[in-house]
């Protein structure tokens, strides 16, 4: 039995601004993309790499993580899609069809590990925490933190003007959920699936994987996640990055 992990690194980053894509932007003279893959590798716990690419950037990508030290499981690069959801789904097709990408010896592959290449300090232990969940028999695990703010829904204001908030929400049972998040292959494979045929567009399409899953019933689990595996979506988070970074190394 071996696992998986679909790496997104094929959006465009449009927020950061930078003229390369995102996940070629460098952070302490690294990839954000290698800082990502390095991490899965080094929990220990994934046994095959896939990584969406920016279009055009399919061998530079590969280039960049088989040089990268600390690499040493098979890694393959495709194409990512218009959407992070087609992403993963072109990631799940290539990771799951590809016979020769997972030695023999590992087994067939029954977990799968999605992660984001915009959260490159993911550390290795909640890698570990959330492999580990999957494979106890928890079908779909996320990394969760607590949310620190009050958080109020708002509606916009009757006849226009500034909004109005319609309520607070209770933050004790609010979750901020980041990636990696770990599935069961079948359960995350129906999902794509069932999420393909009804054909999500640019404006639909889910932003993780796990609104995939609880959109066909199923229960997803929650472990406890860690503020260094932070989305970098603007130069500000970058340079927050770049300070855990020193704080970790
Ligand atoms: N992603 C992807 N394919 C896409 C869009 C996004 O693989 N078509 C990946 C990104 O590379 C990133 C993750 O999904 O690792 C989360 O997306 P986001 O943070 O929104 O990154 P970008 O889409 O690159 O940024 P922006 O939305 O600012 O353009
Ligand atoms: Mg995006």
């Amino acid at each position: 039995m071996s696992t998986l992990a679909v790496l997104t690194a094929a959006g465009s980053g449009a927020r950061l601004g930078h003229a390369v894509p995102k996940a070629l932007v460098e952070l302490g003279g690294v990839p954000l993309l290698v800082h990502a893959a390095q991490r899965l590798c080094a929990s220990g716990v994934v046994d095959a790499l896939v990584v969406t690419a920016p279009p055009g950037h399919v061998d530079e990508v590969a280039r960049l993580v088989r040089a990268a030290p600390g690499i040493d499981l098979p890694v393959h690069v495709v194409d990512g899609g218009p959407t992070r959801q087609a992403s993963v789904a072109a990631g799940l097709r290539a990771g799951l069809d590809d016979r020769g990408l997972v030695p023999p010896a590992a087994g067939e592959i029954d977990v799968v590990l999605v992660h984001d290449a915009a959260r490159p300090l993911a550390p290795t232990d909640l890698v570990r925490r959330v492999e580990q969940a999957v494979r106890a028999g928890y079908r779909a695990v996320v990394p969760g933190l607590v949310v620190t703010d009050t958080v109020k829904r708002v509606v916009p204001a009757p006849g226009g003007g500034i909004d109005e908030v319609a309520e607070t929400v209770d933050r004790a049972s609010l979750r901020a959920v980041q990636t990696p998040q770990g599935f069961d292959r079948d359960l995350l494979e129906r999902a794509h699936a069932a999420a393909a045929a009804g054909g999500a567009d640019e404006s639909s399409a889910a932003t993780d994987d796990a609104g995939l899953v609880e959109a066909l019933g199923e229960t997803v689990h929650v472990v406890a996640g860690s503020s260094a595996a932070a989305k970098i979506t603007t130069g500000h988070d970058l340079r927050v990055a770049a300070l855990t970074l020193e704080e970790t190394a």
